[in-house]
């Protein structure tokens, strides 16, 4: 075994760390409001293509030996396919979410209740909130949008529950109106001490983006036009990462870092103005420190 040389941007063994999510099964889902740039309710949607698409998504989360628990679908809540939405899971409670929107407010309750099912403690939101749409865990902080949905007051109300760092990051561009939009959590766990991210600069105003580059001067910058399909709406593991199918150029980047991009195809679920991620509740499980190191190709 030769002794890599550190180079923090490329290195070679990332890890894969074994997940926990929550996942909802498009059954109901359709476009039948607007309530983001993406949504065209004029334009037909297909229900059973993005079912389709869904369950490649699933199937790729499988095959990654992902845990994947499913909620129920409810008829009329064409937007609970977003699972990432219904709240922010960690250390055993989870954060309701309070939609802005009263299309979308019936799906906190829904996910709280099956978080009491699963055993978790539920911590009532009172402030607005879209869960981890907006809500991203990087190492120990928790980056924390606002701007469009998540009321600044919820970031004060998480920092409270969890007893942890809460960044604050202001989005300014209405076509990345959730954080998990505009930025893309790399490294579930630190590698040497850091967690990295991707980001979109121009979804954020100067002050965050200063943060951002204060904090993570390694990101990967995306590109519009990877933006623009959502590609930094993604999934990562550690190593593998899940991404838009047509987001090749943060593919291109993922490999440079040592990352393995696999994409997958959601452009059904992308009329309703969400990716891979939006359909991803990360669990955050104690004790998912069981890592596996993949096979250096
Ligand atoms: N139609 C949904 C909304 O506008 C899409 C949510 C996407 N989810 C996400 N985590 N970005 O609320």
């Amino acid at each position: 075994m030769s002794t890599p040389i550190a180079a923090p941007d490329a290195v070679a063994d990332r890890t894969a760390t074994k997940r926990t999510i929550l996942m909802c099964k498009p059954t109901f889902y359709t476009v039948s409001y607007r309530i983001n740039p993406w949504m065209h309710p004029e334009a037909p949607t297909d229900t059973s293509k993005a079912v389709q698409q869904w369950q490649r998504l699933y199937d790729v989360y499988r095959e990654l030996g992902y845990d994947i628990e499913l909620i129920d679908p409810i008829e009329g809540l064409p937007d609970m396919v977003y699972a990432a939405n219904g709240g922010f899971v960690l250390d055993g409670i989870a954060y309701g979410a309070k939609f802005q929107y009263p299309e979308r407010q019936p799906e906190g309750p829904a996910y709280m209740d099956w978080f009491r099912g699963a055993g978790l403690e539920v911590a009532e939101p009172a402030e607005t909130n879209e869960g981890e749409g907006d809500f991203l865990l990087v190492g120990d902080v928790i980056l924390a949008g606002t701007g469009f949905r998540s009321d600044s007051t919820s970031h004060e109300e998480i920092a409270r529950i969890y007893g942890r760092e809460v960044v604050t990051l202001k989005l300014i561009n209405p076509s990345f109106y959730h954080l998990d939009t505009a930025v893309a959590v790399l490294d579930p766990e630190p590698v040497d001490g850091v967690a990295n991210i991707a980001y979109l600069e121009s979804a954020f105003d100067e002050p965050s983006l200063a943060i951002l580059r204060e904090r993570f001067p390694d990101a990967i910058l995306a590109t519009e036009e990877d933006a623009a399909i959502l590609g930094l709406n993604s999934y990562s593991d550690g190593y593998n990462v899940v991404i838009a199918a047509r987001a090749t150029t943060f593919a291109e980047q993922l490999r440079e870092r040592g990352y393995n991009p696999i994409g997958v195809d959601l452009s059904e679920l992308l009329l309703g103005g969400g990716g891979v991620k939006c359909c991803t509740l990360d669990l955050h499980p104690i004790g998912t420190g069981t890592s596996r190191r993949q096979e250096q190709r």
